[in-house]
């Protein structure tokens, strides 16, 4: 068997040509989320980059975030909450509003998810142009949080994505 340590994981990420719109090139997780070694593997290497932070709490971006911030923060032993497009928390909420290419989008959490000063880590599944990133940061830093850094596992580094953030960024597998 192929030692765990050197299995590259971009055979597993399937790129879509024409999704969701004509001329992007969708990076799909579905298969590496597919293959239960590989996800493993994935999530192994997820907490060593992520550990050294000692986050109290992992923030995770809605919807595909979920998926990467569950099971870290059950390997790590810290909270998790979640950052979701409108409407769908309940209780008191903050929310950002930033803009896309056309019109604009908003995230929220629970007005009482941080206690000032907590530790967090943003996690999300790929960093295109940072804008989804940026907002997060800083509607996180709304509430009260010390965000402490970024994971995500894929990082499209010619939108140049990293350049909005000014926290430490940690991407697994990167392309041009
Ligand atoms: C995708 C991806 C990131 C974001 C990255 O989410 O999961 O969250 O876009 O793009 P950016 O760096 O240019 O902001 P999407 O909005 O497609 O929603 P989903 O996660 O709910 O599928
Ligand atoms: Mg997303």
């Amino acid at each position: 068997m192929t030692n765990r340590e050197e299995i590259d994981l971009k055979r597993y990420i399937r790129n879509i040509p024409d999704f969701p719109k004509p001329g992007i090139l969708f990076y799909d997780i579905s298969t590496l989320l597919r293959d239960a070694d590989a996800w493993q593997i994935a999530m192994a290497r997820v907490a060593r980059q992520v550990a050294p932070w000692q986050p109290d709490m992992l923030a995770a971006v809605e919807s595909r975030g979920f998926l990467t911030a569950a099971p870290l923060a059950d390997r790590l032993g810290c909270g998790l909450l979640m950052m979701r497009k409108p409407g769908k928390l309940p209780g008191e909420t903050i929310s950002h509003t930033y803009d896309l290419e056309y019109g604009s989008d908003t995230l929220q959490i629970q007005a009482d998810a941080i206690k000032p000063g907590q530790r967090v880590v943003v996690m999300d599944d790929l960093l295109a142009t940072g804008g989804t990133l940026a907002a997060s940061v800083a509607l996180l830093r709304k509430a009260g949080a010390n965000v402490v850094g970024a994971s995500l596992l894929v990082e499209l580094t010619a939108l140049g994505g990293r350049e909005k953030l000014d926290i430490p960024v940690k991407t697994l597998l990167s392309y041009e």
